[in-house]
């Protein structure tokens, strides 16, 4: 496979160094980082651009729960998690997106349903206990380490029999790449691990962005001792980015006119996030 060539060599630091550089989601909100106000833009903001979310993850589901997640980021779902009454050990590689989640976490009085660990999820077991949870869930997570394989295999330990996992990767068939590939990457449809990596967050340059076939992560699941019982691919984000930046959602012009079935359509065919709920295989 020619992206792992590609991503497998980068270090772990430069992961790290990237997303503690601008943790995902930023600057979702202009207001001061760390206020409630803040923190309720956010969410705002990450829900209505990515409304499957919730659907994805049934936050209500998990209410007295366990839950696992890998990546948290600065905690949007975790904190959903949380506030529906699930108990959240959430772990991240970048300590500066942790700090942002644990004062999320305080803002919303939530501190004592949440655990936040920071590990690299490639060597899960160095860092959190192994000890069963109801769902292990990863959000847009597991394609940006260098040896995804590698932390897949690390789940199943977390698992008890009736264990739901829930895992979101980057999708090969997408909009996006094809809109990357033509925008960024002039055609070279050949280096297109490169390309998409480097355009695939909103900060330039993502060390590994690794994509997947509906297949592949089948095949991946299956090997880290789950089976996938729903697979399913959403989100296209239609708005033009500039506008975007300034908080205003003005769709490009081809998304504008299309009509709403026809967009979601291709959502579900074409979009950029691969959705897969898992099981464990009985031993
Ligand atoms: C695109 S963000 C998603 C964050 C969050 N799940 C969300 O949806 O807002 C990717 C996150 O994965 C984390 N990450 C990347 N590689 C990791 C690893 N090996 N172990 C743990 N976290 C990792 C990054 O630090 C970053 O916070």
């Amino acid at each position: 496979m020619r992206q792992a060539k590609v991503f497998e060599r980068v270090t772990i630091e430069e992961v790290q160094a990237y997303w503690d550089r601008r943790p995902c989601n930023i600057r979702h909100s202009p207001k001061p980082i760390g206020t409630k106000e803040y923190f309720d833009e956010v969410e705002a903001r990450k829900y209505f651009v990515e409304p499957h979310i919730p659907r994805f993850a049934e936050f209500p589901r998990w209410k007295g729960k366990r839950v696992l997640e890998i990546g948290c980021g600065i905690g949007t779902d975790t904190i959903n998690f949380a506030r529906h009454g699930a108990y959240v050990t959430a772990v991240d590689l970048s300590e500066k997106s942790l700090e942002i989640a644990r004062q999320r976490a305080k803002v919303y009085g939530l501190e004592d349903r949440i655990t936040f660990i920071q590990a690299n999820a490639e060597e899960l077991d160095r860092y959190v206990p192994v000890e069963p949870y109801d769902l292990i869930y990863s959000f847009g997570v597991l394609h940006h380490t260098p040896k995804p394989e590698r932390a897949f295999a690390q789940l199943r330990q977390y698992a008890h029999s009736d264990t739901v996992l829930k895992v979101m990767v980057y999708h090969r068939y997408a909009w996006k790449v094809l809109w990357i590939l033509l925008k960024y990457g002039k055609g070279q449809f050949w280096k297109a691990a490169e390309w998409v990596a480097r355009y695939s967050e909103a900060q330039e340059g993502s060390p590994v962005t690794y994509t997947y076939t509906t297949k592949e992560l089948k095949a991946l699941l299956a090997h880290a001792g789950f089976k996938a019982v729903e697979m399913w691919v959403d989100h296209i984000f239609p708005y033009r980015i500039a506008d975007y930046k300034q908080y205003r959602y003005v769709k490009v012009w081809y998304f504008r006119w299309m009509p709403s079935w026809l967009f979601r359509a291709l959502e579900r065919r074409f979009g950029w996030h691969l959705c897969a709920t898992a099981i464990p295989i009985s031993r």
